[in-house]
Parts: C-alpha cells; sequence; structure tokens
C-alpha cells in the first residue's frame, strides 16, 4: 500500500470503514483483526515517520526442529523518515491463541538490525506477540558494502542512526500499538531479548529509551562498539607485522596447555581467565601434530597468543582495549586460512571489524591492511571513538531513568568470547556500579566461565536470561545466580552475579550444590587495568 492509498483507508475508517470492521469482527475475530484495514492507518511513529504501508496476514508457520505449528498473525509495517531517504521493515508476529500477555522485541546481530523472520517463531511458541526490525538495510552480518555510503559517496548516517538506535525505538513503538489493536489490550509487558547486537540494542534502549521496555536481556552486548571493532583487527595486525600466520592447531595448542594449568578440576574452561597467568613461551619449541604434520612452535607464534591475550596497547604499553580471554579459540578474529599445507597459510580477518575500520573509520573501503602501522592503529582507535562514541558507544553509565522507570535488565557475557572482548562488558558494569551503588536493583551482570559468543564452548551457558528477567519484572524476584548447563548438558553451574564467582564447597562438581557465590577476586584485574579514558554520564568522553 502506498502513501495515497493510505488516505483512502484513512476515510474510511472515519466513515462507514469503522462499523464494517467492527462487524466482520465480530463474526470472525481473527480475520477482521488481522487485516491491514483493521491496523491502518493511524499508526503512531516517533520522529515524524510515515507509515508507506501496513500488511497483515494470518500465517501458519513451523518451528525448526519440532512438529509446533504455530498460527499467528503476520503483520509487516513499512515506514520512512522522511527527510532520510530510509526504508524500514518492521515485522510483528502474534500468536492467534495462548497470547500471554507480553510483548518481545527480538535483537539483530553483527551489522543487522534483525536476526531474520524465523528469530520470532520461537518467542511465538512461548506466547509472545514478537517484533523485529531490519533497520532500512539487508540482512548481512559481515559488511556494510551494501548500504555504507549514499550515492554522492557520502556515509549513509541516516541508516547508521537508525542501527544505532532510531529504528530500535520505532519497533517498540509500533510493535506494543500493533499489539494492543490485535487483541485489543496491552501488552501488559514489554520485553527486549538480544545478545550480540542484539545486546547492544537492549542496553541502547536501557540507555535512551528508558520506558520503552519493562525488561531487557542484553547478553555479550556490543557496546562500546567504535573501538571494540577496532581492537578486534589487533590480532591480524600483530601477524602482519611479524609476517607470520600461525595454523590455528599451534593456537589451540596454546589455549589447550592454559586451560590444563588454570583450569578447575576437570573442567575444560578457566573459571577466572583474569587470574590464568599461563605464560605462552612455555611452549615454544614444543612439536605439535597439525593434521598429521609435525609443527615446531616458535617464539613469534607465543608472542601473537601473548599480545592478543593482553589486548592493543600503545607504543608505551598503554592498553588501549582487553584482549580475548586465555582459553578462547582464535578462529573467530585470529583466523589463518592454510593452503596446501599447515605452513602455507595468511590471515583471514574478522570482515565485521575491517569493515568499520576501512569504510566507517577511515572512510576507504579499499583501505590497505597491510601498510598500517601501530601509530596508525592507535589513531583509528582514537578517531573511532571521537567520531561514532556518541551515536553508537552504548556506554551511557547513567541508567537512572530506566531505574525510575521501573525498568530491569539482565546482562550475561561468556568469559571465552571469541569476539566481542568480556572485558569490555565488565568494566562497563563497573563504572556503571561505581556511578550508582544501587545498580543490582535494577541491572544484574554474570559473568560466564568457559562459553563462546552468545553460546557454545566448554562452560555452562545460561538456560533461560529472559525468564529470569520476566521473573524479575513481573514478580519482583531479583535473581542472584541464573542456572545454566554445559552445550553436552553434562555439567550444571549457576553463574553467579558480578564481582562473585562459584566457589567450590565439596561434593561433586558436576552438580550445581557443589559450589556457592563469593568473591574470590576480580575478573580482569591481573589481565589489564583500565583503559586510558573513562566515559562520563552523558556519554562523551574525557580523556584522562
Ligand atoms: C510474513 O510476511 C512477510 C512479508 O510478506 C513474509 O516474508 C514472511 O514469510 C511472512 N511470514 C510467515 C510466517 O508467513
Ligand atoms: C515429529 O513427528 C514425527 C511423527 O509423529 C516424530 O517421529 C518426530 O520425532 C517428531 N519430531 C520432533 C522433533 O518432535
Ligand atoms: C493482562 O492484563 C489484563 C488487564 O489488566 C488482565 O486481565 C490479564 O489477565 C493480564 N494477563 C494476560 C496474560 O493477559
Ligand atoms: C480482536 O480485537 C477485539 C477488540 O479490538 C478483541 O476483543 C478480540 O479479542 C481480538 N481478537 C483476538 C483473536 O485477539
Ligand atoms: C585440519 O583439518 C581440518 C579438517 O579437515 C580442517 O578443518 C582444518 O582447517 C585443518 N587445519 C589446518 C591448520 O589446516
Ligand atoms: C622442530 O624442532 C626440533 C627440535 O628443536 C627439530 O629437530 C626439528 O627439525 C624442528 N622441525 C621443524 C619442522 O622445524
Ligand atoms: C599457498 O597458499 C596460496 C594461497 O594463499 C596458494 O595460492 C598457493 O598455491 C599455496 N602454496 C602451496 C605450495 O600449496
Ligand atoms: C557532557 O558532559 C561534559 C562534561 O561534564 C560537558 O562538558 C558536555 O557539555 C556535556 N554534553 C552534553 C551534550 O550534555
Amino acid at each position: 500500500m502506498i502513501l495515497s492509498d493510505m488516505t483512502l483507508f484513512s476515510s474510511l475508517l472515519f466513515s462507514s470503514g469503522v462499523d464494517l470492521a467492527l462487524c466482520s469482527a465480530k463474526e470472525n475475530l481473527n480475520v477482521a483483526n488481522c487485516s491491514a484495514f483493521f491496523l491502518t492507518p493511524a499508526i503512531d511513529l516517533p520522529y515524524n515517520a510515515q507509515v508507506l504501508d501496513v500488511s497483515a496476514a494470518l500465517a501458519k508457520s513451523q518451528v525448526s526442529n519440532s512438529n509446533i505449528t504455530l498460527n499467528l498473525c503476520n503483520v509487516t509495517v513499512t515506514y520512512t523518515h522522511p527527510s532520510w531517504n530510509d526504508k524500514i521493515h518492521i515485522t510483528i508476529y502474534l500468536p492467534e491463541t495462548g497470547w500471554n500477555g507480553r510483548f518481545q522485541g527480538v535483537g539483530g546481530g553483527g551489522w543487522a538490525t534483525s536476526s531474520g523472520l524465523s528469530s520470532l517463531l520461537s518467542p511465538v511458541a512461548a506466547g509472545y506477540s514478537a517484533g523485529t526490525t531490519d533497520g532500512g538495510h539487508e540482512i548481512n552480518s559481515l559488511s556494510t558494502a551494501g548500504w555504507a555510503e549514499l550515492p554522492n559517496g557520502q556515509l549513509n548516517m541516516p541508516l547508521f542512526t537508525d542501527f544505532a538506535s532510531v529504528a530500535l525505538n520505532d519497533l517498540a513503538v509500533v510493535g506494543k500499538q500493533i499489539t494492543n489493536r490485535y487483541y485489543g489490550y496491552g501488552p501488559n509487558y514489554s520485553y527486549w531479548n538480544g545478545c550480540s547486537t542484539g545486546g547492544r540494542q537492549g542496553l541502547m534502549m536501557a540507555q535512551k529509551y528508558p520506558t520503552a521496555f519493562n525488561g531487557i536481556h542484553a547478553g555479550a552486548p556490543a557496546i562500546n562498539w567504535p573501538v571494540f571493532l577496532v581492537a578486534e583487527y589487533w590480532g591480524q595486525f600483530l601477524m602482519n607485522q611479524l609476517v607470520r600466520y600461525p595454523p590455528q592447531c599451534v593456537f589451540d595448542a596454546i589455549n589447550n596447555a592454559a586451560v590444563e594449568a588454570c583450569r578447575f578440576m576437570d573442567d575444560r574452561f578457566i573459571a577466572q581467565p583474569g587470574q590464568c597467568l599461563y605464560d605462552p613461551f612455555l611452549m615454544v619449541g614444543k612439536s605439535i601434530n597439525c593434521n598429521g604434520t609435525l609443527v615446531n612452535i616458535t617464539s613469534d607464534d607465543a608472542t601473537i597468543v601473548q599480545k592478543t591475550w593482553e589486548g592493543p596497547r600503545t607504543a608505551d604499553g598503554t592498553p588501549l582495549w582487553w584482549g580475548i580471554n586465555p582459553g578462547t579459540p582464535f578462529d573467530g578474529l585470529i583466523d589463518t586460512e592454510c593452503t596446501g599445507s599447515v605452513t602455507n597459510c595468511t590471515g583471514n580477518a574478522f570482515g565485521i571489524a575491517t569493515d568499520w575500520i576501512s569504510r566507517w573509520i577511515l572512510e576507504e573501503p579499499d583501505y590497505d591492511f597491510q601498510s598500517l602501522t601501530l601509530d596508525g592503529f592507535v589513531k583509528i582507535f582514537y578517531q573511532a571513538l571521537v567520531k561514532y562514541n556518541a551515536i553508537i558507544g552504548t556506554n551511557n553509565i547513567d541508567l537512572r531513568p530506566f531505574h525510575h522507570a521501573g525498568g530491569k535488565m539482565i546482562t550475561w557475557h561468556g568469559l571465552a568470547d571469541p569476539l566481542i572482548f568480556p572485558g569490555g562488558t565488565i568494566d562497563y558494569y563497573r563504572k556503571a556500579m561505581a556511578f550508582d551503588p544501587e545498580t543490582h536493583e535494577y541491572y544484574r551482570f554474570f559473568p560466564a566461565p568457559g562459553v563462546g559468543h552468545c553460546e557454545n564452548g566448554n562452560g555452562a551457558v545460561p538456560s533461560d536470561p529472559l525468564a529470569a528477567v520476566v521473573e524479575w519484572v513481573e514478580q519482583d524476584i531479583a535473581p542472584d545466580v541464573l542456572p545454566a548447563v554445559t552445550t553436552d548438558g553434562t555439567i550444571n553451574r549457576n553463574l553467579c552475579m558480578y564481582p562473585l564467582a562459584s566457589f567450590y564447597i565439596g561434593g561433586d562438581p558436576t552438580d550445581v550444590g557443589s559450589f556457592v557465590c563469593k568473591f574470590v577476586g576480580d575478573y580482569i584485574d591481573n589481565i589489564i587495568s583500565y583503559a586510558d579514558f573513562v566515559l562520563n554520564s552523558n556519554g562523551s568522553t574525557i580523556f584522562v
């Protein structure tokens, strides 16, 4: 439906159309409620955005890996922020039966504002009306090549701003409205659910649109976006400097040795990576079997590992950001590809990071990363901060408006996350706590030892963090721990609320009751001190 049709519908609604709609609604509630006619025209959007089209149709969908068929109303709202020239699609799925009274906004991943329509199915199966937004750009998680530049060559700041924040609030506003119209009341509660980019989006909502959601699950949040994405290139930079690209089996061997040295009992992960002082140079000269070829670990290999764990530093050793923790796979950021033999490898940089540096920071899509120097790296780091922190830093520690609105939020982060440095999340939470000692009354953080990016790894993954948020919001039961289980189902552990950690008190170590939460030292102090800047409460940056 285009704009002129909207006007037509508008006039219909204010004449006889409204009676017709209500009439048919009585005869066949579902069909009537799930029609564009019933849902248009007056969908209110913030920022004078204009609705271009609304479509609604009953649909059936199969939940993957199950025999569950969902009957739902499928609503798509297409709209634009007029002077921005964007065109955004919001999709809301509303369960025909068994609605639980709640709306759920579902987050995206990487460069994608949405994780796709299939991400709405399990919320719908759980009784939520659920919505997602494409943010006005295609689902493409590794590169923004399709939308970073406008035809005139300038950066597409409107779409970037949609991605950063604006489209997310639009989703909340539209999702709640559509839900209310379809069921005739509610939603009683609204929740945000996301990890990675979805986690960043959750924190953005709490920071910038504090009344949009009652509860937020913000997992492994991609906060500090401008700088952590630069830090993601650090390992590749080190390899370029040394012109040494080890096969992954070398990194795996060093990681395995670190886990062996620092693990608790038979765990296959490190509970306290901040206190794991394993020295990768212990592995230099060791010969390892790499797909049938013996490879000797060199001191350059150990240097790459050590500096990757440390995180990026300036020439005088000042830390810029955190690194990945010992025990974390290198094949996410410090990936190498070997052709023909394990001694013939090259670096395989993470596309989100290189896209960020070349397109968005340097505005040079064809940038030659081989020419990057340490000074250049440091300069890019600060350039990113100055240019983008206000838009997408998502590191405002003043959550008082969210608190005053009654919001509740949970973040967890895998300490073996290969893509987003847990140190950045720990740092944010520490600063939030320092700013407001009551933070835990509305925002709790649970480090997840041995867990990868939003899932996987050898550690215990939280089973249902959103359920803990819902319980907190609706029953005022604040979670002290998050129940978690390893992917293979063998170990149950409770994740402790930061800064506490799981402490063994005896018994079967696969049993949740063998541990209590206790302060046993901080998670990051031993790796790195603070990065040399602080973020003040309005999100601007003061260098110290
Ligand atoms: C909902 O509508 C969109 C847009 O037409 C479509 O792409 C999607 O497949 C529909 N979903 C279902 C479950 O039918
Ligand atoms: C789906 O149903 C078939 C037949 O009833 C059954 O064999 C299969 O195990 C079911 N699959 C799942 C994932 O429940
Ligand atoms: C939502 O709120 C309404 C009105 O307060 C109430 O009747 C209803 O039971 C609540 N819960 C659900 C699941 O709809
Ligand atoms: C359709 O909307 C009406 C009123 O707006 C409401 O009473 C009814 O329960 C809704 N139907 C469904 C299936 O939710
Ligand atoms: C070793 O073999 C596996 C399986 O074929 C492959 O995935 C991996 O990339 C190889 N490792 C190296 C370092 O070539
Ligand atoms: C690996 O190191 C051993 C002992 O230091 C040496 O004998 C061997 O030649 C080395 N192998 C390779 C492939 O460099
Ligand atoms: C080494 O890798 C390059 C690609 O990086 C490939 O073109 C070349 O053929 C490989 N050499 C051997 C000996 O396999
Ligand atoms: C943010 O805070 C800094 C320092 O307190 C102040 O100089 C600046 O004007 C503030 N910016 C805004 C937009 O409020």
